[in-house]
């Protein structure tokens, strides 16, 4: 049962492999799906596909063992990233295999806290890579 711990609220989910209900967004069982399974807000501007770096976190602990490895893609978008660190990883793409712990970066917090909603980014979203 792999246990997912957002920071700096310091909530932590727990969840039974494969039978996490899905959200639709990202990944199954990645970390932006864990989140919103789980009430918890993750910003994700594209839905989870890829082609944006609104859903970036830092993980703080259980990088290696505890996540899926990062595709091309995903480094590729990520490159794009704000306060980009060793880190980084994008929540929709990076799957949950075991324990780990990530920290929602500021930016994000307080665009929550302002009262934001998803970002609407219109036609600079890219189309998906199928
Ligand atoms: Fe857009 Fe993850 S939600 S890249």
């Amino acid at each position: 049962m792999p246990k997912v711990t957002f920071l700096p609220e310091g909530r932590t989910v727990e969840f039974e492999s494969g039978k996490l209900p899905s959200t639709d967004h990202g990944k199954r069982e990645s970390i932006l799906d864990v989140a919103l399974a789980f009430g918890i807000h993750l910003e994700h501007a594209c839905g989870g596909s890829c082609a944006c770096t609104t859903c970036h976190v830092i993980v703080k602990d259980g990088t290696d063992a505890n996540l899926s490895p990062q595709e091309e893609d995903e480094a590729d978008r990520l490159d794009m990233a704000a306060g980009l660190t060793l880190h980084s990883r994008l929540g929709c793409q990076a799957v949950v295999l075991g324990d780990v712990t990530v920290e929602i970066p500021d930016w994000n917090r307080n665009y929550v806290s302002e009262g934001g909603g998803s970002i609407n980014l219109g036609n600079a979203i890219p189309t998906p890579k199928s």
